[in-house]
């Protein structure tokens, strides 16, 4: 069977050095390593709804991240690239899979049962829960079953979901028609994960982050923000325990990297250290930056580009849907 690989982005916020270093690049790279056609990438923005309230936030960042991915060299020529929800044979797979999928198999998300133990001491714990955090696995599944994808790269989070797309895929082909492909998850273990300004994970949900196209100015403030020790400027540093030059590792070549551990170990002052980092990062985002400004300022382009990747994918969606709905008899 030919290798497909999809993956899913929530939009939901705007990404951080942490989002690039840990997904974003190694994705771009993946899918250029992929034969033409047969990477898909979506904007998840239908997922989005789930967790953002916000109708002003949710249009944004839908083109924030569109124009992200572009600015960071994603060619929509290369990859399948879309708006889940301009597709809509993605809900309609969604409901015909709601009828398959066990209740008592949603039942055991991860991430509705921490939604459940979050609201304990509730009177009705579920009441706060919408309908669409609970089948928010039914959804992933149509997402990934539409297209039938072979390999899913996703983080370790995500590892449940993906056995319960085969799950629910493995029910429709018994009670049907064997139409859907067993997926398979990617989790990459090696992937960096960057840490933020407070020396935890970078996470919106800590808000330690240091967005990814921020001015330069502004980049250079929230790294001069990172917390460091005291030691004095000519104290000699343990580059292993120091965000400063764990940062610098996600950017910076080999040969910079053995200097700076060099530097650190002889004694480097931590504005200098910031100051090294600062421009090692501004280097390597400068010229995207500048594309992603370029293509904010005109979102009718960017647009273009997604409503030609959903003409790809609907291309494919309308023709498997029909033979769905013949296999269930509608
Ligand atoms: P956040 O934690 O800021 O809410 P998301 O959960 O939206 O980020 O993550 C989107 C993608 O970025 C995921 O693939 C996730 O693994 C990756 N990612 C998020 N934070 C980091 C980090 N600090 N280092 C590396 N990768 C990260
Ligand atoms: N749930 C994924 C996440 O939180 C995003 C996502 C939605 C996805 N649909 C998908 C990922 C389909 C892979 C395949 O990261």
């Amino acid at each position: 069977m030919k290798k497909r690989v999809l993956t899913g982005i929530n939009t939901t916020g705007i990404p951080h050095l942490g989002n690039y270093v840990g997904a974003i690049r190694p994705a771009i790279e993946a899918a250029h390593q992929q034969q033409a056609g047969e990477s898909f990438l979506f904007l998840a923005d239908l997922h989005a709804l789930i967790k953002c309230h916000d109708p002003k936030r949710i249009h944004d960042s839908s083109l924030a991240i569109a124009a992200t991915w572009l600015a960071l060299g994603l060619n929509p020529d290369h990859v399948v690239f879309y708006r889940q929800s301009d597709i809509p044979e993605i809900t309609e797979l969604n409901w015909i899979l709601n009828c398959v999928c066990a209740k008592g198999l949603m039942n055991r998300a991860h991430a509705y049962k921490a939604a459940v133990d979050a609201n304990a001491g509730e009177q009705d714990p579920d009441y706060g829960i919408s309908m669409g955090l609970f089948c928010y696995p039914v959804l992933m599944s149509a997402d990934i079953l539409m297209f039938g994808a072979t390999h899913v790269p996703v983080g370790r989070d995500q590892i449940q979901h993906l056995e319960m797309a085969r799950d629910i895929a493995a029910r429709f082909n018994h009670r049907y028609q064997p139409l859907f492909v067993l997926p398979e998850a990617v989790v990459d273990d090696n992937v960096a994960l960057l840490t933020g300004t407070d020396g935890r994970k970078m996470s919106k949900s800590y808000g330690n982050t240091i967005a990814l196209f921020d001015d330069e100015k502004a980049l250079r403030k929230q790294i001069m923000k990172i917390v460091t020790n005291s030691l004095p400027p000519e104290a000699p540093k343990d580059p292993d325990d120091s965000v400063i030059f764990a940062m610098y590792r996600a950017f910076a070549d080999e040969t910079a990297v053995a200097v700076m551990r060099q530097r650190f170990q002889d004694g480097i002052g931590w504005g200098d250290a910031k100051q090294a980092l600062f421009e090692c990062i501004n280097v390597e985002l400068a010229p995207a930056r500048e594309r992603y400004h370029e293509l904010l300022a005109r979102p009718a382009q960017i647009e273009d580009i997604l409503q030609a990747g959903a003409a790809k994918a609907r291309k494919e969606s309308t023709v498997f849907m029909e033979r769905i709905r013949e296999a269930v008899g509608i």
